[in-house]
């Protein structure tokens, strides 16, 4: 049996045979298809990519079905237990698992490029008080391709490896700046002597006293969150990070562009959003009443349902876990007692299980952040943070793709074809606008 598929055109009556190749065909080779010889030929059609393969990539494998989650072929189950998040990160970009001399440099080089530019500061110093920290994020990432002009030379290994350190080192201190720039605090700059997590919670939380120290139970935690959140194959940020990446623009600017497309509520931004669901939602004896709204469709379960898990999130087990573990550090938190029955009651519902729809990472990982003391508008930024090493993964292994080129999609066009344009005497339509010019309602700002 060869490995062909063949599509016989039943407008034609013609048949074709096309190449399988790892499950799948090439869109490309549908364009033979056609009725007459000088049409275009047939493309696929796939709004928001639920059946099309952009890449090949031997960086994360995700079994949705089966609730599975590797990378580079170790399960994130024992990455959790027996790994760190910057030995992670060396596994995503590099494919194995660090000597510890590399080890060692590695958390040398993290570690000693932990500094922003001073001028950054200033750059800050623009934004509102009451500025989302993700917008300040977003401006900051795309703003460090400034200031390493070179990381354009992106044939350059060294160029690649120092923007994969600085973006790696950098994202925590930009992103607990933006978190002391919306309290109207001083920055705290980073501690060398500090590990990963325990560094960004100090430039986070340090205020008066000389040495900063997190309660280590806390920053394991938190390590363990930066690697659950690290990669995920071509999810929407890093899909939009390829993109991008595919017009051969610097690192830091198509990773600002994953930065961009995480601060969506249906993607990295749902963790924030799963905290002010369950603050509506007040207490348990409301959960009924939320979850008929939800299947009236009046507003989605958020931190349920995935696009490729049709299982549980391995991710979600994990930080369940944990959850118990902080709180016994930090003092119970009432909304876990409202997700846990939240999650008990869909899961118990045919709407939600007959539609596969379990809990995500971000369903429990937001109460870990707060009883960290981390803000919810800063929980997307936490996500950002560790992501930034899957996106450099992906970033570095598409530019070394030689299959790869400069994305660009197709479209079916629905509009008008070859008209004459209309002098404006001759154009129908009201005679005059009644009513003020546009003046959009001022809304509360942030946290409505
Ligand atoms: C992340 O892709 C990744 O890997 C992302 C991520 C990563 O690590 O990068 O895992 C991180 O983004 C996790 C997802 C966080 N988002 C949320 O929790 C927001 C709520 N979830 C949904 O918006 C939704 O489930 C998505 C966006 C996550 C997935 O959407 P899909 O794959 O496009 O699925 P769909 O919208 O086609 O839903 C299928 C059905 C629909 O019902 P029907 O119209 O067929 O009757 O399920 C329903 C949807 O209405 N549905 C939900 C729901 N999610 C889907 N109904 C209620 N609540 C939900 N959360």
């Amino acid at each position: 049996m060869a490995d062909t598929l063949t599509i016989t055109d039943n407008r034609t009556g013609k048949s074709y045979d096309v190449d399988i190749t790892d499950e799948t065909i090439k869109g490309i080779d549908l364009r033979q298809i056609k009725v007459n010889e000088d049409d275009f030929g047939m493309m696929t059609y796939d709004p928001g990519y639920t059946n099309t393969a952009s890449c090949r990539s031997a960086i994360t494998y995700i079994d949705g079905e089966a609730g599975v989650l590797q990378h580079r072929g170790y399960s994130i189950e024992e990455l959790c237990e027996k790994s760190s998040y910057l030995e992670v990160a060396y596994l995503l970009i590099f494919g194995e698992l660090p000597t510890e001399p590399q080890l060692e440099r590695w958390v040398y080089d993290v570690t000693h490029h932990t500094f922003v530019h001073e001028d950054m500061k200033a750059f800050y110093r623009g934004f509102r008080h009451d500025a989302h920290p993700m917008g300040i994020l977003l401006a900051g990432v795309g703003a460090m391709s400034t200031f390493y002009p070179h990381a354009k030379e992106i044939g350059d290994e060294e160029e690649r490896y120092m923007a994969a350190i600085r973006l790696i080192a950098k994202m925590p201190t930009l992103a607990a700046f933006s978190y002391r720039h919306s309290l109207g605090l001083p920055y705290v700059y980073p501690d060398n002597d500090l590990d990963y997590a325990s560094n960004f919670l100090g430039m986070m939380r340090k205020m008066t006293e000389v040495k900063y120290e997190a309660d280590p139970r806390l920053a394991k935690a938190l390590d363990v969150l930066f690697i659950l959140h690290a990669d995920h194959e071509q999810n929407c940020s890093t899909a939009a990070v390829r993109a991008v990446g595919s017009s051969q623009v610097d690192p830091y600017s198509a990773i600002a562009a994953g930065v961009a497309a995480l601060y969506g509520p249906l993607h990295g931004g749902a963790n924030e959003a799963v905290l002010r669901m369950l603050r509506r939602i007040e207490k348990v004896e409301n959960i009924p009443g939320f979850l008929e709204g939800v299947k009236n469709r009046e507003e989605k379960l958020m931190g349920f349902g995935h696009r490729v898990y049709k299982n549980y999130d391995p991710r979600a087990r994990i930080i369940k876990k944990h959850v118990d573990e902080v709180l016994e550090v930090t003092g119970d938190n009432p909304l876990l007692e409202i997700a846990t029955e939240l999650e008990k009651q869909a899961l118990d519902d045919e709407y939600f299980t007959s539609r596969k729809l379990y809990p995500n990472v971000d369903f429990y990982s937001g109460l870990i952040y707060e009883a960290l003391g981390i803000p919810s508008e800063m929980f997307t930024v936490i996500f950002a943070i560790p992501r930034t090493s899957g996106w450099m993964a992906q970033w570095m292994e598409m530019n070394g793709d030689s299959e790869q080129k400069i994305a660009r999609p197709r479209q079916i066009y629905t509009g008008e074809r070859d008209r004459s344009y209309v002098e404006m005497a001759d154009r129908e339509g009201p005679e005059k606008i009644t009513g003020p010019p546009a003046r959009r309602p001022v809304k509360a700002r942030r946290g409505a």
